[in-house]
């Protein structure tokens, strides 16, 4: 594989993991992120590994005004840029958001409003180029709304339509879409939480996200019986699923 793959939230266990499969395929990387010296780390352990070329850039997703001038200095440096991973995300107590709905605002523009603007922008670029691809990772919270998280849920099932909405419009344009929906995995953000099930691994996580615009699905659940799992869980009507204690 030859280009660049832009990895936005490279700080992230699943965004690690994705970089380095997509570096033992032969692919460059820009590792991008709020956190330089983690940042640092990750870039010498995986051009060391894999004998790539891995660069670094600092990017706030909240920053929305510096969102243009990110774009153009990657166009700039990275001409060969064949695709982009928007990894970042955002997930805060519910019921402290519940007492604190201004502190929603933070997790609904990490999750959504800056992937959306910022994949807009890359995607204008891969159309005129006709090729590239555009991977946002969602999660199986934004398939129905419950309790224990609505708001993230809310925020992640808004970014899938967004990357739903684009992948209708570049279709056939040569440019790949793909939502990814992982299930619970082990990281960072999942840490000391109650009730977790079927836990996978970043790593895992990361060679199916390498793996996808090699395939042809173009909303990846991860790993796959997530798809079945959400599927029931779409299908209770909502007059018994309100009650539930979710
Ligand atoms: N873990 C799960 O069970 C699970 C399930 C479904 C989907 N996901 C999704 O998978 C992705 C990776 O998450 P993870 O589990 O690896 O958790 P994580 O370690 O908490 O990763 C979140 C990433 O987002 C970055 N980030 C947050 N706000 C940012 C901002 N304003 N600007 C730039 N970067 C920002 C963090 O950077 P800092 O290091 O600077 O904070 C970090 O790199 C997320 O989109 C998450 O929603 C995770």
């Amino acid at each position: 594989m030859t280009g660049t793959v832009l990895i936005l939230g490279a700080s992230s266990a699943i965004a690690h993991a994705t970089a380095s499969a997509f570096a033992a395929k032969g692919y460059h990387l820009v590792l991008a992120g709020r956190s330089p010296q983690e940042l640092q780390r990750n870039a010498q352990d995986l051009s060391l590994r894999h004998g790539v070329t891995v660069t670094t850039r600092h990017f706030d997703a909240l920053d929305f005004g510096s969102h243009q001038a990110f774009y153009d200095r990657i166009l700039q440096d990275q001409p060969d840029l064949a695709g982009m991973v928007y990894a970042i995300g955002l997930l805060e107590d519910q019921a402290v958001l519940n007492k604190h709905p201004e502190l929603s605002r933070k997790v609904i523009d990490a999750n959504y409003t800056a992937g959306a603007l910022l994949l807009s922008l890359f995607a204008n670029h891969f159309e005129s180029r006709q090729s590239g691809f555009l991977i946002g990772i969602s999660s199986v919270a934004g398939d129905r709304g419950r309790q224990s998280n609505y708001t993230y849920g809310a925020s992640k099932g808004a970014f899938s339509l967004f990357l739903q909405g684009l992948r209708n419009r570049l279709a056939g344009s040569g440019v790949r879409v793909i939502t990814i929906k992982p299930g619970f995995v082990d990281t960072a953000m999942t840490w000391g939480m109650p009730g977790l099930f079927l836990l996978a691994s970043p790593e895992q996580v990361g060679r199916k996200i390498a793996q996808a615009p090699e395939r042809w699905a173009d909303v990846r659940y991860i790993p796959c019986f997530w798809r079945y799992i959400m599927l029931i869980i779409k299908a209770i009507p909502e007059f018994l699923f309100k009650r539930m204690k979710l």
